[in-house]
């Protein structure tokens, strides 16, 4: 049985683009009635809730990528120097024959770095973006443009999932990347799943490459995600927009404000919609319909920043062994390569 057969049994619906160039997706009208139900779900708990997955729409990854170009959000300028300065210290781990997984297709800016650096060892390159959002349609079509030798194979779904389709595909060494602390979204439960999810698909010659935010002064930490431009607070806001596209609900964005802080205690920023006004809200593809009091809270995200210490408990925790850990010139972020123990 060929791959694109195996991945089609596995429930996915395949897209070939180009010729170097597939991606393959879950079936559309499951992935709506899974938003649909985790929304009924979380906002009908006594602390109402909006997984970040679902800031992913095409919209929120743009609005995500004119984060990552504010002055206050270091986390993109950090660990971009980083990527920049890495050749020669990933190039002895690397072989002739590696695949690139990306966790979160990310910016293109990161993963060409990644693709210059593979192409110094290798010929040709077999591209694994998995991302949520279907924004990485035409990263990857550009991509594809400017390296003769790359080919794409993308999924457009959640990273378990994606990560279960990659286990099945072949025997060749995986560079997993998991960039931009996304890591740090996770809670502490999530995160160690995620870690030993990742541990137990990887074969011993693959190796996992991390980016995690550091903990730092509180002042910096502030305005990274409450940027004096307001964009975090759009990014915020566009979960509502997109519930109201999708899910048919009447959320007036005007009547909700982005509200950011963070827990010194519990190591994380912690990101919040603040309902304005008592409010009624009815979400048509939820069946549902929900009372807001003023400023009641809707929890959108958790971004934890770590500690050396707590980077070499959780990998070690989760079976990893660190080979290397870098960080940029302030010491703001890290970039952690490590491999299955
Ligand atoms: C994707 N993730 C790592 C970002 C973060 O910093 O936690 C998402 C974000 N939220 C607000 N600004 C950026």
């Amino acid at each position: 049985m060929n791959n694109k057969v195996k991945q089609e049994l596995l429930g996915y619906q395949s897209i070939s683009v180009q010729e170097n160039l597939t991606y393959f997706k879950p079936n559309k009208a499951s992935t709506t009635v899974t938003f649909a139900e985790e929304i009924r779900k979380s906002l009908q708990e006594p602390k109402k809730s909006i997984s970040p997955k679902f800031f992913y729409d095409e919209n929120g990854s743009k609005i995500f990528d004119e984060i990552c170009s504010l002055p206050e959000y270091y986390p993109f300028n950090s660990e971009t120097e980083i990527l920049q300065t890495l050749e020669k210290k990933l190039l002895p781990y690397l072989s002739n024959e590696f695949h690139l997984v990306e966790l979160g297709s990310g910016s293109s800016v990161k993963t060409r770095l990644l693709i210059d650096i593979l192409f110094k060892s290798q010929k040709h390159l077999q591209y694994f973006p998995i991302d949520i959002s279907e924004i990485l349609d035409q990263s990857a079509k550009n991509l594809c443009a400017d390296y003769q030798n790359l080919t794409v194979t993308g999924v457009v779904d959640t990273f378990e999932n994606g990560l279960d389709f990659i286990e099945h595909y072949d025997d060749k060494p995986n560079l997993i990347t998991f960039l931009g602390s996304s890591f740090g979204n996770f809670n502490q439960n999530e995160g160690m799943k995620f870690l030993q999810k990742i541990n137990n698909l990887m074969k011993s010659n693959d190796l996992f490459l991390i980016g995690l935010d550091l903990k730092k002064d509180q002042n910096i930490l502030h305005s990274a995600y409450n940027d004096s431009q307001k964009t975090t607070a759009k990014f915020n806001l566009n979960v509502l927009k997109r519930i109201n596209d999708e899910l048919g609900a009447d959320f007036n964005l005007e009547n909700f404000e982005h509200h950011a802080i963070y827990d010194e205690e519990k190591g994380r920023i912690e990101m919040y919609l603040r309902s304005l006004s008592e409010q009624s809200i009815t979400i048509q593809k939820s069946a549902l319909s929900v009372t807001f009091s003023k400023d009641e809270l809707i929890h959108t995200e958790n971004s934890h920043k770590f500690s050396i210490p707590q980077i070499d408990s959780f990998l070690k925790e989760s079976n990893f062994e660190k080979l290397e850990i870098w960080f940029d010139s302030k010491n703001y972020y890290s970039l952690v390569l490590a491999k299955k123990i």
